[in-house]
């Protein structure tokens, strides 16, 4: 999931002193002398939100698909501390204006020299009793990497043009001039004005018809980070599939994506229970074009995800839990800063497995854990050390770099291991109780730590080694792996696979996880007629799984075999750009001598992949 961009690092790093010695040097002094204050500086965002805040955004945009732009005006509303500016994060973007007041008085602003990922610190000249700032601009075509404009044949459909926008982690700023940090909550409303034959949805109160003005209002009464604002424009239609769930997706996909994400209110519920009442009212998902660099995006009330979790036996809807489980993890308690993700996605993948296990049962859930084992110990075998602890120090990198396995996996397993120590009861007691108090809230590690030893740890006696866990790289020697006898039989098959046909092969019961298990375990060296073999038995290049898919590609690739199914996998490869199947894939061409192939195929795949996916599969083949 990482890469390495150790140049372009330095440079930023570099860059970003020169900016904090000429531009901020009294927060430099607070925070060398304030630790606490210290692990709540997020140094991804120019804000100074102590001298002056969003609290509520009024965005008004107007799509043109032609030129690729937004356009439009961000009014928000502030509480400023008799500060004489206020900063905001912005990159990419034309400022055209700022106003201040409802009486609309133009004021100075200036736009710091823009540096590679934060972009720029936009300074806007502000009076001690400023309430209320209106920032006019335009995004760029090229500047506006959070946005996604498709064309009507990159869409399921293909009559119609597409857009969406991704913001995790600091994408926002690339379309709204906004404080960019996830330690800043704000409420927010919007207009959005499409053309009149597509709709527009955002993480907020959504439409469920098209109306024929093409203009739709929006409003998100919780307060959000910036990187939770979300907006997808294009030909959908809306399906009820529960009392307080549906999903938006393109009419051709419409159906197959309500059944798939029928259990979405059973999933509700399930978390519901152990850890208090969802507090967005609805919950719906829009399935996205296959561009979409990521499984899911856990926008407030509105899901994104990709149409590769499709599989039409619902066999991948774990992602749909994690994402549902966001909304504990993330949305209603934040990390406060990127280097903090572990309290996003570790207790998230950790409620995951929870849900999954109380609709599918134990088995289940613990085949998704050991193959989530199986991927950190990957990504471990890969990272530097330093980047294998829980709570990251990503000060001058750009933060994706944080966002491996590790926060996810490591940071799930740790909960698992407080769960076994302390007992479920207890442990879902605590984590309801933390959501509660920490509701609409940032948190750092250092808070989380001293909470944990407080509620759960110290009343109790509770021995546990949270310091190796959270501060100490690699994976620590208790880390609670489960058994899997489902997982002990594929071994056993993959073991008579030497001396048999694999039309033998006792594997009619299987689910996708079993498959999964096998493929990853095949043997390295099997032959090229060995993998035509398998390959000609399970149909596995024919399969409509897109996670079976990415797997067995990868195996190709490496055995040799990738030339028999060449035209298969550039279709792939071509067609999807989620990054977590983009890389495995590239990067096995890369190490496999086979790079002047990924090169090939990237030239024709590139236009379709969202500029998430192209910078890192441009890193990792290094271009440019
Ligand atoms: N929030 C993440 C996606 C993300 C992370 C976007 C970091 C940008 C930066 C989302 O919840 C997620 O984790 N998605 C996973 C699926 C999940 C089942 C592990 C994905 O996209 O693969
Ligand atoms: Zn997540």
């Amino acid at each position: 999931m990482h890469l390495t961009k150790s140049i372009f690092n330095q440079f930023l790093l570099i860059a970003l002193l020169f900016l904090v010695a000429c531009t901020a040097p009294a927060t430099e002094t607070e925070t060398e002398t304030e630790p606490q204050t210290k692990e709540r500086t997020d140094s991804h965002s120019f804000a100074l939100p102590d001298e002056a805040v969003t609290k509520h955004l009024s965005l008004h945009l107007k799509v043109d698909f032609q030129q690729k732009i937004l356009s439009g005006f961000a009014r928000y509303q502030i509480e400023n501390q008799g500060a004489k500016q206020i900063v905001l994060d912005a990159r990419g973007l034309n400022i055209e204006k700022v106003t201040l007041g409802e009486a609309e008085t133009p004021t100075e602003f200036k736009l710091s020299k823009e540096v590679p990922i934060l972009g720029s610190a936009l300074s806007i000249d502000i009076q001690p009793d400023t309430r209320l700032l209106t920032i006019y601009y335009q995004t760029t075509p090229e500047g506006a990497d959070a946005v996604d404009w498709l064309s009507p044949q990159q869409t399921a459909d293909k009559k119609h043009p597409f857009l969406y926008t991704q913001g995790q982690a600091i994408l926002t700023r690339t379309w709204i001039p906004c404080q960019d940090s996830p330690g800043i909550r704000i409420t927010y409303d919007a207009q959005i004005e499409v053309p009149k034959a597509l709709m527009a949805v955002m993480s907020a109160t959504n439409p469920q018809e098209k109306n024929d003005t093409g203009i739709y209002t929006f409003k998100m009464e919780q307060p959000v980070p910036p990187y939770l604002m979300a907006l997808a424009i294009g030909d959908i239609q809306f399906k009820s599939v529960g009392p307080r769930t549906g999903v938006y997706a393109e009419p051709g996909v419409l159906e197959k994506a309500a059944y798939e994400f029928g259990e979405m209110e059973d999933m509700l519920k399930v978390t519901e229970t152990l850890y208090g009442p969802y507090r967005w009212e609805r919950y719906d998902l829009i399935v996205l074009p296959p561009s979409f660099p990521f499984g899911g995006m856990e926008n407030p009330r509105l899901t994104f995800a990709t149409p590769t979790v499709i599989a039409g036996d619902r066999s991948l809807v774990s992602l749909i839990a994690h994402e549902l489980a966001h909304s504990w993890s993330g949305n209603l308690v934040t990390n406060a800063t990127w280097n903090d993700f572990w309290l996003n996605e570790g207790f998230t993948v950790y409620i995951e497995r929870r849900i999954m296990e109380e609709l599918y049962g134990e088995d289940y859930a613990n085949m998704l854990a050991i193959l989530g084992y199986q991927d950190l110990e990957a990504d471990v075998a890969d990272l530097e050390a330093e980047d294998t602890r829980l709570r990251l120090e990503l000060e001058g990198r750009d933060p994706d770099e944080g966002m491996t396995d590790v926060a996810y996996e490591k940071g799930a397993y740790f909960l698992t291991l407080l769960e076994q120590k302390v007992g479920r009861e207890k442990f879902d007691e605590f984590l309801k109780k933390y959501f509660d108090t920490y509701q609409f809230k940032t948190i750092t590690t250092a808070e989380f730590v001293a909470y944990l030893k407080k509620n759960l740890l110290e009343p109790d006696n509770i021995e546990v080694n949270w310091e190796e866990w959270i501060y100490q790289p690699g994976i620590p020697a208790n880390a609670p792996i489960p058994e899997s006898d489902r997982f002990a039989k594929v071994e056993a098959t993959i073991t008579a696979l030497q001396n048999s046909d694999p039309n033998q092969l006792k594997t009619s019961s299987w689910t996708t996880h079993e498959w999964l298990h096998f493929i990853r375990h095949l043997p390295k060296d099997l032959t090229i007629d060995q993998m035509a073999a398998l390959d000609k038995t399970f149909q596995f290049s024919d399969s409509g799984n897109s996670e079976i898919l990415d797997a067995w590609f990868e195996v190709a690739i490496r055995n040799g075999y990738a030339e028999k199914i060449l035209p298969k996998i550039e279709a792939f490869l071509v067609n999807v750009g989620r990054r977590k199947f983009l890389t495995p894939l590239y990067r096995a061409f890369k190490e496999s001598g086979q790079l002047d192939i990924a090169e090939s195929i990237y030239k024709k795949a590139a236009p379709n992949y969202h500029a998430v996916s192209r910078g890192s599969i441009e890193s990792l083949l290094d271009i440019k």
